[in-house]
Order: structure tokens, then sequence, then C-alpha cells
């Protein structure tokens, strides 16, 4: 297979979720106001093709690899919130962390679950916005990549509270997102955040540890890449 066939799958496939996601019709976003319904259509439709999964780089994403050089998780209970095929929660688990780690859609998680079976991941079934009360303060690294990008603008405070009733106290946030201008306008979903949406996410006894602005040159696109600190002795 070249990487031709596989570029070719992806946008013939993108073509097809933007003509049935609502959120790409001017006043269709009720239908299904948090993208629920469209996530899962994407798994449906991708069958078994990675290529039909716009988010799926099949390697942990490079700001997260980046971030993770050099780094030792181990003895660190992580979660990954919206994991997708899972690379990034790998990623996360090959450094040492005992990784937790769910998407709302049952075909992601039994996708991941099929393509590292050997796994130390706990791959779950689980929606951001009603997640297993155990999991409050549970972890010593939350890890989001992309999922906050893809919700509604509106849904992001109750993203952000959702993210940090997770972190324990002495743990933290870490999140990764496309980034743009204030004033940039943009075509979505997916919608890349502004400054504001990143340092909005320090609620409930989180506070900004670093905000990075990560260039196009090290990342394909422009990223933040945003470490969150809950104070304690964890
Ligand atoms: C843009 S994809 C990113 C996936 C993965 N983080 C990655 O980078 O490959 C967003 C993922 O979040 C999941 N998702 C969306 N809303 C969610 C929610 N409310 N709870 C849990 N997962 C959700 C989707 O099913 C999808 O797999």
């Amino acid at each position: 297979m070249s990487g031709a066939d596989f570029a070719d799958r992806r946008a013939k496939a993108r073509a097809r979720l933007d003509a049935i996601d609502p959120h790409k019709r001017a006043g269709g976003a009720d239908a299904d106001p948090y993208r629920r319904e469209w996530f899962e259509a994407v798994y449906e439709l991708a069958g078994d093709d990675p290529a039909g999964v716009p988010w799926a780089g099949l390697a942990p994403h490079p700001a997260l690899a980046q971030w993770l050089s050099g780094r030792t998780l181990a003895g660190f209970r992580a979660l990954d919130v919206g994991c997708g095929l899972g690379d990034n929660a790998e990623a996360l688990a090959a450094a040492g962390a005992r990784v937790t780690a769910f998407d709302l859609a049952p075909r992601a998680i039994d996708w991941a679950k099929r393509r590292f079976p050997e796994s130390s991941v706990d791959y779950c079934v689980a929606d951001l916005f009603d997640a297993p009360p155990a999991w409050r303060g549970a972890f010593d690294l939350v890890h989001e990549l992309y999922t906050l990008q893809a919700l509604p603008s509106a849904l992001l405070p109750a993203a952000a509270r959702a993210l940090a009733s997770f972190v324990a106290p002495g743990g933290a946030l870490l999140v990764i997102s496309r980034a743009r201008d204030d004033d940039q306008t943009i075509d979505g979903p997916p919608w890349p955040l502004i400054r504001a949406n990143i340092e909005a996410l320090a609620v409930d006894g989180l506070r900004v540890a670093t905000l990075e602005d990560v260039p196009a040159s090290e990342t394909s696109v422009r990223h933040w890449r945003a470490l969150f600190r809950r104070e304690g002795d964890g």
C-alpha cells in the first residue's frame, strides 16, 4: 500500500465525513450538540481502515512525543482523554505510567485493544461529560490531545471542569491542541483554539504551569502545549 493510496482514501473519507457532519451546515449543530453521533459514525464508516479516521496518525503525536522525551512517568497514574486508536496512551505507558484511556466510541476502544493486544493500558468506553465518579482526583497526569478542539466552544467550560476533576492533588493536566490567532477565521470543525481557550482551562484549583506556542516547523502545524498543575502533596 503506497502513501498516495492512504492519502487518497483519507481525503475521500474526510469529504464523506464532512458531508454528514451537521456542524458543517449552518444551523445544523443542534442535531448533534456533543458530536457523539458523528464520532461514532467516523469509526463505523472507517471499518478497519485507519485512513478513514482523520486524526489517526498511527504513532504518538509529535508534540506529545517531544514532551515525553527524556521524562519518566514511572509510578504515575495517567488518563488519556478521547484516546481514539490508542497511540498516545501507549506512549504514556511506554514512559512508565499506569494508563487508563477512554473514548466515547466503543468501536475506537475495540480497535485500540486489537492494535495493542499486549498493552498494559486499561482501555474503556466512557464519556468526558459523564465520567465514572471513581476518576475524581485519581490521576497524577491527565492528557488531552485534539478532543477539545473537536467540541463546540459552548462545551469548553464543562470540558475544563471535567478535565480538572480528574487531576489528583499534586498532579497535572497536559493539553495539546492546534493553535490559531484571536483574529484568525476558521471553517471548523475542528476549531483550533486561541490562547484564551487554553488559559480558561485553569479552573477548580488548576493553574497554568507552562503554555508553549509550538511552531509549525516542529509539529507540521502550530500547536499549544499547556501544562496545568494542582497544588498538593500528590
Ligand atoms: C479528534 S479525536 C482525537 C483522538 C486522539 N486523542 C488522537 O489524537 O488520536 C477526538 C476523540 O475524542 C472522542 N470523544 C469526543 N467526544 C468525547 C467525549 N465526550 N467523551 C469521550 N471521548 C470523546 C472521539 O470519539 C475521538 O476519538
